[in-house]
């Protein structure tokens, strides 16, 4: 059953009807709580419309007739990515083609959410939208393939990068902090992988601005501001989560490099995002990482 969210009554209804893809996703969840006022949302996750189906997929897409479609549905198991190849390759590529096909033929505009996980990694400033890729990763190649997809299959397209997204839904890297901090007393975190944290709610809230633009830099990159490594991240999470008694007490951080950690599939050492065109394009201050953080912590 498609959940169908209407904010105006239809008479008076001036905004656009907009498909949503993983909507029981953290972004999913944010840009639901956060949808303007004049839109009509229709919410889809994996039971409405599975991009696993293309065909189901293609007839979904024909009985909903969307004018803006978000594309946030992703297979997002990073690790698991490595050796399942091919759902990966379905859902963030193939399946985005297919979203983008649509689009051309019905004169739909799509924005598509992609990763820093896009880029090797190698460069030691912020990356540009326009710089070279070149994933590391199953996940990495499989979004940047959707990438492509969505750009080559439609003229109306954006590509929204983001990176180390969290927030209060879902799993991620904050709420999986805050668990293992109950739990152990040290805890083994890379500290040789530096990005940007990105507080869903603040992509959410680019992602409405999009919306309602077509800018001609069809790639645009949106994290919150600074840059960190994970280790730091989850030192910064056990510190301030212990100032607001979310956890009773921080464990011992012991940083290990990406190689003794031994994850299935290969991050970029550095993915730290330049945000500047998307600032200019829609209007941006960037929220500093830590402040985001604090936010979120403040709403657990
Ligand atoms: N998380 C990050 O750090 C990060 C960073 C940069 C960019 N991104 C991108 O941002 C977007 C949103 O990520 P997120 O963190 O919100 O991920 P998420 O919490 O995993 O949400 C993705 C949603 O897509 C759903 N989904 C999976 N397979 C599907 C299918 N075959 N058909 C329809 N829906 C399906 C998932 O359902 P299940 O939960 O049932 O699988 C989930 O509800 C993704 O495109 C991701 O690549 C994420």
């Amino acid at each position: 059953m498609l959940n169908s969210i209407l904010f105006f009554p239809e008479s008076s209804r001036s905004g656009m009807k907009v498909l949503l893809t993983g909507a029981q996703g953290q972004l999913g969840r944010c840009l639901t709580e956060s949808v303007p006022a004049d839109t009509e949302l229709v919410e889809t996750d994996i039971a409405e419309l599975d991009l696993a189906d293309s065909k189901l997929l293609l007839s979904g897409l024909g009985s909903i007739e969307p004018e803006l479609i978000i594309n946030t549905a992703a297979y997002t198991a990073v690790d698991r990515a490595e050796a399942d190849v091919d759902a990966a390759t379905q859902v963030n590529e193939t399946a985005v083609g297919i979203i983008a096909e649509y689009c051309r033929s019905a004169g739909c505009k799509l924005i598509q959410v992609s990763t820093d996980y896009v880029f090797d990694g190698e460069k030691s400033s912020p990356h540009k939208p326009d710089d070279p890729t070149g994933p590391l990763c199953v996940y990495g190649r499989t979004k940047l393939g959707g990438e492509k997809a969505a750009l080559g299959g439609c003229d109306s397209s954006w590509v929204i990068r983001s990176s180390w997204t969290y927030s209060e839904y879902g799993q991620n890297f904050v709420k999986t902090m805050l668990r293992l901090a109950t739990e152990h007393e040290q805890i083994e975190v890379v500290s040789d992988q530096t990005g940007s944290p990105t507080y869903a709610r603040n992509l959410a809230d680019a992602i409405w601005k999009l919306a309602e633009i077509k800018p001609a830099a069809r790639i645009l990159h949106c994290s919150d501001a600074g840059k960190v490594s994970w280790h730091d991240f989850a030192g910064a999470i056990f510190a301030e989560a212990s100032g607001l008694g979310l956890i009773n007490r921080s464990p011992t951080l012991i940083p290990v490099s990406s190689n003794d950690y031994n994850a299935a599939a290969i991050r970029p050492a550095y993915s730290v995002l330049d945000n500047e065109l998307t600032n200019d394009l829609l209007g941006i201050e960037q929220t500093y990482w830590l402040d985001a953080l604090r936010a979120l912590l403040a709403r657990l």
